[in-house]
This record gives C-alpha cells, structure tokens and sequence, in this order.
C-alpha cells in the first residue's frame, strides 16, 4: 500500500498525460493500467495502429496510381500481410515503451493490474489498496455495438479486430459511415477488398459540414468505396460468410449483403464497468458518461477525464482534459477549450475540421461569408497529385472573425492547426490572409481561402 496525492485510472492518451503533467506539476503520481502496455485504446488498438496501415496502403496507393506517371517503372509490390501486421505492431511498441519511459523519466508510478474504488481516497489493484486525495478516472471507452449483431472479432469485428484480421477479406461490410468506418474502409478498399458502407443516415460523418462530407463521400466512392444510405442494419447471421440485413429508411424495403468480414463502427460508448461506481453513489447521465463539473463527479476527490466524460471521443481531446484537471490538482486553473478541438479523418485526403459549420450558423441565425479555394490552385498539391478538394473558411459577415474551418485535401489533419490557434487568438479572416506562407506548400491554400474572405483569392 502506497499513498500518493493522485492516482490516475487509465493509461490511454487522458490518463497518461494527466499523469505525467500532474508530476510536472510537483504531484506524487500513481497511474493504474491494468494492460501490459500504457497508452490505452488510442496507442495500442486504435489511432496509432490504425495510421500504420493507413500509411502503408496510402503508399501501395501512390505505386499503382502515380509512380509509372514519375518515371518509376517496375512492378507493383506484392502485400505480405503478415508483415503488414509486423510493421504495425513495431509502430505500436515503438510507441507504447515510450510512454513507459516518459512515466519513469517523470516519476509516475505504473501500478499494473485493473482497479476499483472501494471508497473516496482508496483505490485497489491487485490485493493492495492504495491511497489519493485525488482519483482520476481515465477508463475511456469500448465500441458499441447493435442489437441483433454478435461481435465475434473474427468475422463481426470491432475496429480492434478489423486491425489485425488474419488475412486480407474478399468482402467487407462497414456498418457505419464514422470515423473508423471510412479509415478502415479505406485500409481495405486499398489492399483490393470490395468495401461497402452502410449508414443510417443520409450523409458520411454526421456533424461534418455537409459541402465537405459531400465531396468526401464522392472522392471515396472514386477510390472504390460502395455507399448504402439510409439504411438501417437490423442483424448480422454468420454461417462461414455473414449476412448483412438492412432495411431502407425510406422504402422498408430489406436487403441482404453477403460479406467476408463485417466491420460494426456505429460508436462507442463509455467504459466504466468493474470501478464500483454505483455504489459510490457517483451520478451518470443517460448515455453512460460520468456526470463532471469541471472535471469533478458528484463524489469529493473523484474526478474523470476523456471519452469517460462528455464531449467528443477524441484522444486529444482526453489529453486536453487530463492536461486541464492537472492544472487544477495542483491548484491552478486549467481549461479546455472545447469549440475549438478538431477533428481530423486520416483517410487520403485528410479531412480536418474545428469550429462552426456552415449548417450550423445558419441555424444560429448569424450572418458569415465562406472563403473557399481549391487545392487545384495550390502549386505544391498539384505536382504530387493531391490536388482534389478544397479548404472553406467561414468569417463573421460583419467582424470577419473566423468561426470555423473544414479542410479536405493533402495534410489537412496539420493543416488545421494553424487556424485552431487563430481561433484561440480570436482572430479575424484578415488577419490569416496577412500571414505569409510558405511556398510551395499546402497551407497556402489556408491563406488563399482567408483573401477568399475579402477581394479574392490570387490563384482561383
Ligand atoms: P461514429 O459515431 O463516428 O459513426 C457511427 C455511424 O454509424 C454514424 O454515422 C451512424 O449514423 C451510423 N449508424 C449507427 N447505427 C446504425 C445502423 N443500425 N445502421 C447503419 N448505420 C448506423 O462512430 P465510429 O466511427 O464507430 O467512431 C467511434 C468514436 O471514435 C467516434 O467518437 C470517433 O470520433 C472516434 N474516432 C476518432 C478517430 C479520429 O479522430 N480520426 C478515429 C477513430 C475513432
């Protein structure tokens, strides 16, 4: 048994960074991780292996699509699967052992094994129960999945098993048009799997800005992506192949589609089973989040962070909370700006939003002026053939004050951080478009949408 002034539960990117930024902070910091490597979900069965494969099949992408029109001649590569998978799980280690080391290096204490709370103050892992003044809970969260769907992480599988499928599927269908299902849809689409995506609704990426959804859902449907829309799956039978059944919103109408491997990527839902929660009397909300005020639950000393809480399922939106909540355990304020956190889709091309969308101010009534310009006019995105899609900045009518920005095109997810920053300083349209940039890059299409805003851009 051990006391410490705060005890993190969770080591993925929430947890972890809160952890380690508590010790910068002068804290004595234990953080419980209850699988053999840190970094949770994120590090080892999501973001980061998930841009491997991303990474590895954009490349065998480019060979086939553009390296013969370089002067690159000579036959495509062969996909060795199992390698594939090696390299993912170098990328993987290579990361995770990283943050082992950022944690010794800090002098945050690993405690391995899975915890609970038997009371306010206490922790238990294992057989020992440790002490804190403060409990940090940084349990993220677990795929959701359908009634009527029985994950088998074999041929019904969630993004966990979608990364390390044994071989390369024939067929494949993606239930949902998120996030994951249109990375992983992409993955496979790229190694030769026919990919069809079914989704409930109407558009790819509810919440996106439907112009630039629009167009993403077009330049997938050209990489080879099929798209069902409006469909809702009712259940999936598995009898060597699986089953899909949907049925039309529209017509009711049901369909049957026959896959090698189902990927089920309708959401995720918090994970906070086996703390002892309830009998903490910690408040929840109806959807499963812990119930925060600034972090804090409704039991003194007990805090949560990340895909816990509510607020978007990112991972860097749980570093931000944990980066905050470390603030304030040491008695500082800290602050998360949420209107501003980005989102990013690591598809070829990125897609990278933060802010408004241009349905959502005009539900709000606000008068705004879009600047938009295509990565056609951008001289660097054209010599190496990633000039599809375009950045759209939207400004204040009045004011010219940015309120939001969604980018589709070559590095957008890096793209938008300079008008995430922009943002924060409140800045005006103008002000972007002042800013020299760079050429030739990519970003120039950022400035170019900014004098979009005023008398034009130079290059559309
Ligand atoms: P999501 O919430 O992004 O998308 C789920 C989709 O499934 C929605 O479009 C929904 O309409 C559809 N759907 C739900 N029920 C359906 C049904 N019965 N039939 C057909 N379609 C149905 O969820 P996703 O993609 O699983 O991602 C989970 C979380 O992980 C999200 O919060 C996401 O932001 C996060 N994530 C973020 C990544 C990133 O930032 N690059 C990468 C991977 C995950």
């Amino acid at each position: 048994m051990a006391n410490f002034d705060a005890i993190i539960i969770g080591g993925g990117p929430g947890g972890y960074v809160c952890a380690i930024h508590a010790a910068q902070l002068g804290l004595n910091v234990a953080c419980v991780e209850g699988r053999e490597t840190l970094g949770g979900t994120c590090l080892n069965v999501g973001c980061i292996p998930s841009k491997a494969l991303l990474h590895a099949t954009h490349s065998l992408h480019e060979v086939h699509e553009n390296f013969e029109k370089m002067g690159l001649m000579g036959g495509a590569p062969v996909v060795d699967w199992a390698k594939m998978q090696a390299y993912k799980q170098d990328v993987v280690n290579g990361n995770t052992k990283g943050i082992e080391f950022l944690f010794k290096k800090n002098k945050v204490t690993w405690l391995k094994g899975w915890a609970s709370i038997p009371a306010a103050g206490q922790v238990k892992v294992g057989d020992e129960v440790h002490t804190a003044r403060a409990i940090v809970i940084a349990t993220g969260s677990e795929p959701s999945s359908l009634p009527g769907v029985v994950v088998d992480e074999k041929v019904v599988v969630t993004s966990t098993g979608a990364l390390a499928l044994e071989a390369v599927p024939k067929s494949m269908v993606v239930i949902g048009a998120g996030v994951i299902g249109l990375e992983m849809g992409s993955v496979y689409a790229r190694l030769g799997t026919a990919v069809t995506v079914v989704e409930y609704l109407d558009a790819i990426t509810p919440g996106m800005d439907a112009e630039v959804a629009k167009a993403f859902k077009r330049i997938l449907e050209k990489q080879g992506l099929k798209f069902v829309m409006g469909a809702a799956v009712q259940g999936v039978a598995v009898d060597g192949m699986a089953q899909v059944t949907y049925k039309s919103r529209k017509t009711e109408a049901e369909t049957v589609l026959d896959a090698d491997v189902v990927l089920v990527a309708t959401g995720r839902r918090p994970f906070v089973a086996g703390l002892g929660l309830e009998a903490l009397g910690v408040e929840m909300l109806p959807r499963g989040q812990i119930k925060t005020d600034h972090f804090a639950t409704s039991v003194p000393g007990i805090y949560a962070i990340g895909d816990a809480i509510v607020g978007p399922m990112l991972a860097h939106k749980a570093e931000d909370d944990g980066m905050a909540l470390a603030e304030i355990l040491a008695g500082k304020s800290g602050h998360v700006t949420y209107a501003l956190v980005p989102g990013v889709v690591y598809t070829s091309p990125e897609v990278a939003t933060v802010g408004a969308t241009e349905e959502q101010l005009k539900e709000a009534g606000r008068a705004y002026k879009v600047g938009k310009f295509p990565f056609m006019g951008n001289a660097r995105a054209k010599a190496v053939f990633q000039a599809e899609g375009f950045v759209k900045l939207l400004a204040d009518a009045a004011t010219d004050r940015i309120l939001g920005c969604h980018i589709i095109g070559p590095g957008a997810g890096d793209l938008i951080h300079e008008v995430c920053v922009a943002m924060e300083f409140g800045a005006s349209a103008q002000d972007l478009a002042l800013t020299s940039h760079a050429h030739p890059t990519y970003s120039e299409a950022v400035r170019e949408a900014a004098l979009a805003c005023g008398l034009g851009a130079i290059h559309a």
